[in-house]
C-alpha cells in the first residue's frame, strides 16, 4: 500500500535529499572507486547473481492451470510443510490487542489514535478508519469480543457526510475503508473463522462497502473515465488533481497511476458480492488507458506516475515499482488470480511485461555486493535513477505470487532476490526498522547524482552495507512492505529462514515503536532507540503490519494465499476459483473449521 500524501512527500523529500548532498561542498574529496574498492563484500546474502539479465519469459497460454490445487478448483502457491508458532503468533496478538486498547480508551471512534498525546484524530473523514481498516485483523486473530464491538460501531457510521469539510481521496477511501468492509464480509461469511455475530450486523458490511461505493464512484465521473483524485463530499463533484510538466511549464488535470489503478480487484469483488457489474465495468474501463499507455513508456510495461483525466494520456515517463505506481502493477497479477477473464489475462500480460522490462533495466547490484539486488525507479524522462522507496518493497511478494501462479522461476527468484535486498535495509540499521528510502552506488561505482560520489557518509555507509539513506528519509512511519513480501516468501517458498526475519522486525518494533500507551512513528532508523517518536499510530499499523506478522505465525491454512487475494492494504478476498463468486453464501475455502486456530 502506499500513500498518496506520502507519494507527494517523497518526492519533495527525495529533491530536498539530492539538493542537501550537492550542497555538500565540504564533504572530503574521495574517490569514490578508491574508497569502495577497498571495501570487502558486505554481509552475506544468498546467491542472486543467477538473476537472469535478460530474457524471454515463456508466456502461459490460456487461463489458470485449474486442477492442481489443494481445493481443486485454486492453483496452489504454498509451499508444503510450512508450520506455525503460537507462542510467536500469540504475542502478535497481544501487540494487536495492546494497541487496541489504547485506541478504545483514548481515540474511540475517531479515525486513528494520536499515541504520544493519548488523543483521538480524524484524519480520515471521521468514519472510525481504524476500526473499518482493522477489523478483518480482529477476525483472522480471533478477536470476538473486539469484532462484535466493531461490527456495532460499523452500522452506526454515516458514511454519505463528513464533518471535516474535506475534499475525500477516493484512493484512499477505497482501499482503506471499502476493502476494509468487503473483506471483513468476505472472511465472516467464508466459514473461516468465528461468526457468531448478529447476522444483519455482518450483512451491513456489505451494505456499507456499497452505500459508500455508490459515492466514490462519481469520482469517475471525469472525461476521460479515469478517476479523480478527489471527490466534493458536499456536491459530488469530482476534484481533478493536477500536474505541471516543468519542461514546458503546462499544468494538466492528472491522477496518479497508483490511485487511479487501485480499484479494479476490490471493486471486481464489490460486483461479485452484490451482482451489479457497474463496480467492474467502471473500473476496467479507467484500467484501459493503463495498460494501454500512450504514448509508450521507455521499457514497456513500466508506466509513468501520472496520466491526464481529461484525454487519458501518460503525462511522465518515471516508471518503477514505487510510490506512484505500485498497486497499480500489484493489482494487474492479483486481479487475474481474484478471476481469470479475458480482460484480467490482459492484465497478467501487461503485469509480465512489466517484470520482463524490471529484470532486463531495474534490477541493481550495488558496488561491491554483486550478491544484493535493488530495483532502481525511472525519473520523469525515464533515466534510471539508483534510488528505492519502501513502498516498492511490496514488489518481492508480488513476484513471488505471480512467479508461483504462472510457474516462471526466473520470477520468483527475482522475488527472493528483492525480498532480501528490502530486508538487508531493515536488519542493517541500528534499530532493526527499515528507512523510507535508500540510494546505492551501481556496480561501476556511480550514482545517479554524481554529486553523491563525493559525500563522505554516503560512501562509508554503502561500503558498509551497500545503500545508503538520505537526509530526511530516515524514518519508519508503520510501514508493512518488506514484512508484507517475507510473509509471502514464508509461504511461497517454505524455508524457514523468513519467518525468523518477520520474528526479528517483530522485535525490532515491539523495542524501538512502543511506548507506555501503544506504537508510534519512528523517526530515525538509524539512531538508537529510533531518536524520537512521532505522534502517530497509522490505521495499517492494525490493518497491515500486524496481519502479514500473526500471519507469518498461523498455520498455513489460515488465510491460504491460494485461495485468499489481497487488496494493497492487507485486506483479503476469497478468490471465484475458492467459491468467491457468489455473494458469500455459497462461499467454501479450504473448510478449515475455526477450531483449528489458535
Ligand atoms: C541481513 O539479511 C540477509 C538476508 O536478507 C542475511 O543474509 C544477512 O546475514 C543479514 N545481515 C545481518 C547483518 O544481519
Ligand atoms: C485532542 O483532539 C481534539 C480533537 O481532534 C482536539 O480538539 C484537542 O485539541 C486535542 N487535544 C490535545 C491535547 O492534543
Ligand atoms: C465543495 O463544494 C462547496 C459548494 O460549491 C464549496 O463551498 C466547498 O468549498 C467545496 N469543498 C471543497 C473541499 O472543495
Ligand atoms: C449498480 O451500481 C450503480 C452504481 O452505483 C447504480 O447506479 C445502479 O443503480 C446499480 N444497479 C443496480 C441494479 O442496483
Ligand atoms: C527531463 O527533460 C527535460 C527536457 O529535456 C529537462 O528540462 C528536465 O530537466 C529533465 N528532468 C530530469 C529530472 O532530468
Ligand atoms: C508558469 O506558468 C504560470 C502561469 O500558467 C506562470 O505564472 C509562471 O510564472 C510560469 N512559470 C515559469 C517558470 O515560467
Ligand atoms: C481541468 O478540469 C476542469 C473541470 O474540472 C476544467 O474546467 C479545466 O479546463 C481542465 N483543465 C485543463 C487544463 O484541461
Ligand atoms: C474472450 O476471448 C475469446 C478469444 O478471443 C473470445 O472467443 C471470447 O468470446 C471472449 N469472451 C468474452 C466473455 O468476451
Ligand atoms: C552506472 O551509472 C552510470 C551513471 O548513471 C552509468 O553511466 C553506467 O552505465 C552505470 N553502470 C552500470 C553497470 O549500470
Ligand atoms: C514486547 O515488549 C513488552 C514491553 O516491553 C514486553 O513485555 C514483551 O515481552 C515484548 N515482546 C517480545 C516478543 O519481545
Ligand atoms: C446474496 O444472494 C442471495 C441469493 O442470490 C440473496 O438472496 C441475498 O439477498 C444476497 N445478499 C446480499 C447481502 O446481497
Ligand atoms: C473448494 O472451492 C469450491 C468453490 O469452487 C467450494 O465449493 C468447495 O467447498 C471447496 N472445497 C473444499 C474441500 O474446501
Amino acid at each position: 500500500m502506499f500513500s498518496f500524501l506520502s507519494f507527494a512527500a517523497i518526492l519533495s523529500l527525495i529533491l530536498h535529499s539530492f539538493d542537501a548532498i550537492v550542497k555538500a561542498q565540504d564533504a572530503p574529496q574521495y574517490s569514490s572507486t578508491g574508497l569502495l574498492s577497498t571495501t570487502q563484500a558486505g554481509p552475506v546474502v544468498p546467491d542472486h547473481t543467477n538473476l537472469p539479465a535478460t530474457l524471454t519469459l515463456t508466456r502461459p497460454n490460456g487461463p489458470l492451470p485449474t486442477s492442481t490445487g489443494k481445493n481443486g478448483s485454486c492453483k496452489n502457491v504454498q509451499a508444503a510443510g510450512v508450520s506455525g508458532d503460537s507462542q510467536r503468533a500469540q504475542a502478535i496478538k497481544d501487540a494487536f490487542v495492546y494497541a487496541w486498547d489504547a485506541y478504545e480508551k483514548y481515540a474511540y471512534g475517531f479515525d486513528e489514535l494520536e499515541p504520544l498525546s493519548a488523543n483521538g484524530t480524524n484524519s480520515r473523514y471521521g468514519w472510525g478508519l481504524t476500526i473499518v481498516d482493522s477489523i478483518d485483523t480482529a477476525i483472522i486473530m480471533d478477536l470476538e469480543d473486539v469484532v462484535e464491538k466493531m461490527l456495532k460501531f460499523i452500522a452506526t457510521v454515516d458514511f454519505t457526510t463528513t464533518d471535516e469539510g474535506d475534499p475525500v481521496n477516493l484512493f484512499e477511501t477505497n482501499i482503506r475503508y471499502i476493502g476494509g468492509l468487503i473483506s471483513a464480509y468476505d472472511l465472516l461469511k467464508s466459514g473461516q473463522f468465528p461468526n457468531n455475530y448478529d447476522q444483519s450486523l455482518v450483512d451491513g458490511l456489505l451494505e456499507q462497502a456499497v452505500r459508500l461505493t455508490n459515492i466514490v464512484i462519481l469520482g469517475f465521473n471525469t472525461p476521460s473515465g479515469l478517476p479523480a483524485a478527489e471527490l466534493n463530499w458536499t456536491t459530488r463533484a469530482p476534484i481533478p488533481g493536477e500536474y505541471t510538466d516543468d519542461a514546458t511549464n503546462t499544468t494538466y488535470n492528472a491522477t496518479n497511476t497508483a490511485s487511479s489503478g487501485t480499484f479494479v480487484l476490490d471493486w471486481a469483488r464489490l460486483s461479485d458480492l452484490t451482482g451489479n457489474e457497474t463496480y467492474r465495468r467502471i473500473t476496467e474501463k479507467a484500467n484501459s488507458y493503463l495498460v494501454n499507455p500512450s504514448p509508450p513508456p521507455v521499457y514497456p510495461g513500466l508506466v509513468g506516475t501520472q496520466f491526464n483525466t481529461d484525454t487519458g494520456k501518460m503525462l511522465t515517463f518515471d516508471g518503477g515499482w514505487q510510490a506512484g505506481v505500485d498497486s497499480f502493477l500489484e493489482y494487474l497479477i492479483k486481479d487475474y488470480q481474484y478471476s481469470p477473464t479475458n480482460t484480467t489475462l490482459q492484465y497478467r500480460d501487461f503485469w509480465l511485461t512489466a517484470v520482463q522490462s524490471t529484470l532486463e533495466s531495474l534490477v541493481s547490484h550495488p558496488f561491491g555486493f554483486p550478491d544484493l539486488t535493488f530495483i532502481s525507479y525511472l525519473d520523469v524522462n525515464g533515466t534510471i535513477r539508483y534510488f528505492a522507496d519502501d513502498f516498492s518493497c511490496f514488489a518481492g511478494g508480488n513476484y513471488l505470487l505471480g512467479g508461483a501462479l504462472l510457474d516462471i522461476p526466473e520470477i520468483t527468484a527475482l522475488g527472493i532476490a528483492y525480498t532480501d535486498g528490502c530486508h538487508q535495509t531493515y536488519n542493517t540499521t541500528t534499530t532493526g526498522l527499515g528507512p523510507l528510502a535508500w540510494a546505492w552506488f551501481n556496480s561501476s561505482g556511480q550514482a545517479y547524482n554524481p554529486a553523491s560520489e563525493n559525500d563522505a557518509a554516503a560512501l562509508k555507509s554503502a561500503s558498509k552495507r551497500g545503500f545508503w539513506i538520505p537526509a530526511r528519509v530516515e524514518n519508519w512511519f508503520s510501514r508493512p512492505e518488506p514484512i508484507e513480501s517475507i510473509w509471502y516468501a514464508h509461504r511461497i517458498t517454505g524455508d524457514p529462514r523468513w519467518a525468523e526475519y518477520n520474528w526479528e522486525i517483530f522485535k525490532a518494533i515491539n523495542e524501538t515503536s512502543r511506548n507506555r500507551l501503544a506504537f508510534a512513528a519512528v523517526n530515525n532508523v538509524d539512531m538508537p532507540g529510533g531518536g524520537s517518536m512521532s505522534d502517530a499510530l497509522d490505521s495499517f499499523f492494525f490493518a497491515e503490519v500486524l496481519k502479514y506478522l500473526y500471519l507469518t505465525f498461523t498455520e498455513p491454512d489460515v488465510i491460504d494465499l491460494s485461495e485468499w487475494v489481497f487488496n494493497t492494504e492487507a485486506h483479503p478476498f476469497l478468490a471465484t476459483c475458492a467459491g468467491g463468486q457468489g455473494n458469500g453464501t455459497s462461499a467454501g475455502g479450504s473448510g478449515r473449521s475455526s477450531k483449528a486456530m489458535l
